[in-house]
């Protein structure tokens, strides 16, 4: 395991060594992200029990060099998207948003798919004033709705795309069939499926992704922290390596393909400094290969 370190003025590790994917072929991003849905308060509902330190935790990623941030309509709902603009608003020129809709909330830990396209264009709108943008930088299908058509959805976004309110179109919960499906409709710019070392029934759709360039979006990548443990299944690899479980894990996913686009989330900023880090960390084709084997 080797490490590349790139610091910022005071020291701390960047996450710019993770190198960079340009979404859509025109929109570079720094590979290792943040996701916001852990900000909002339990069940992912309602205001986070602390503002300020969910501002300092986004204002915090931006100095590490973070760019590519996940967020959703339905995360609050509202919440995580006007806590990024409290944060970060006006946003440095290098700082994507990708939001979401397609997901109803009927109280904590509740989601329910709509996507009929007048709400998915009602969602869009609300979007672009939450976040305060013009433009949507990457707007994703949070799920598809099987009542509706896959082409109305899809072809609502599109719609969107063609009147300049979102750039690019991006897919979430999907297979491969409905990947393809959906781009005979519209240009998929990225795809996000539960992905982590130990949960990967979504290989065939990272496998698809990478042939396509089609940026792939890992959620759960710590698998809620369960991969984060100190008592985990990395718990001993990563003592050897001096790195931290949640280090190795996103380490492996950079490692595994040049279209992952992990996206941790945490309301701490001493694990998102350390998260960042894992950025520097450059696993041997043997140490790929014994993690791959092991969770
Ligand atoms: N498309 C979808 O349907 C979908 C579904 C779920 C999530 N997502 C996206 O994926 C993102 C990532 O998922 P997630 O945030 O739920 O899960 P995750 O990144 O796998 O894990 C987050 C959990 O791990 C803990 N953690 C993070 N860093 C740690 C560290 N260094 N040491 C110890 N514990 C650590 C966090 O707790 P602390 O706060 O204490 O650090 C938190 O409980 C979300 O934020 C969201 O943007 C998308």
């Amino acid at each position: 395991m080797t490490t590349e370190t790139t610091t910022t003025s005071t020291g701390s590790r960047t996450a710019a060594p993770s190198g960079t994917f340009a979404i859509g072929g025109d929109l570079p991003v720094v590979r290792l992200g943040y996701g916001t849905m852990q900000l909002p308060g339990e069940g992912v509902w309602g205001p986070p029990k602390d503002h300020d330190g969910a501002v300092r935790v986004l204002r915090r990623s931006v100095e590490l060099g973070v760019t590519f941030f996940d967020t959703a309509d339905s995360y609050g709902p509202v919440v995580a998207e006007q806590l990024l603009k409290d944060a970060l608003h006006p946003y440095a020129d290098d700082v994507v948003i990708a939001t979401k809709a397609g997901l109803t909330r009927q109280g904590p830990g509740v989601w329910t798919p709509v996507g009929v396209p007048a709400y998915l264009r009602q969602q869009a709108e609300l979007s672009l004033r939450n976040l305060g943008v013009e433009t949507i930088d990457l707007f994703q299908l949070h799920r598809i709705d099987p009542s509706v058509p896959l082409e109305d959805q899809v072809g609502e976004l599109k719609k969107l795309q063609d009147e300049g309110k979102i750039r690019h179109i991006g897919l979430s919960e999907v297979s491969v069939e409905q990947t393809k499906a959906a781009q005979q409709v519209a240009t998929i710019a990225t795809v996000q499926n539960l992905y982590n070392l130990a949960k990967r029934d979504a290989e065939p759709l990272l496998d698809y992704a990478e042939e396509q360039g089609i940026g792939f979006i890992p959620w759960f990548p710590l698998a809620t922290g369960a991969l984060s443990k100190s008592d985990g299944p990395l718990a001993a690899a990563a003592a050897e390596h001096g790195a931290t479980p949640s280090q190795l894990a996103l380490a492996w996913l950079l490692r595994r393909s040049p279209v992952m686009l992990p996206i941790p989330g945490t309301k701490s900023v001493e694990h998102l400094e350390s998260n960042v880090a894992a950025a520097g960390i450059e696993l041997t084709d043997e140490e790929f290969a014994t993690l791959s084997a092991a969770a």
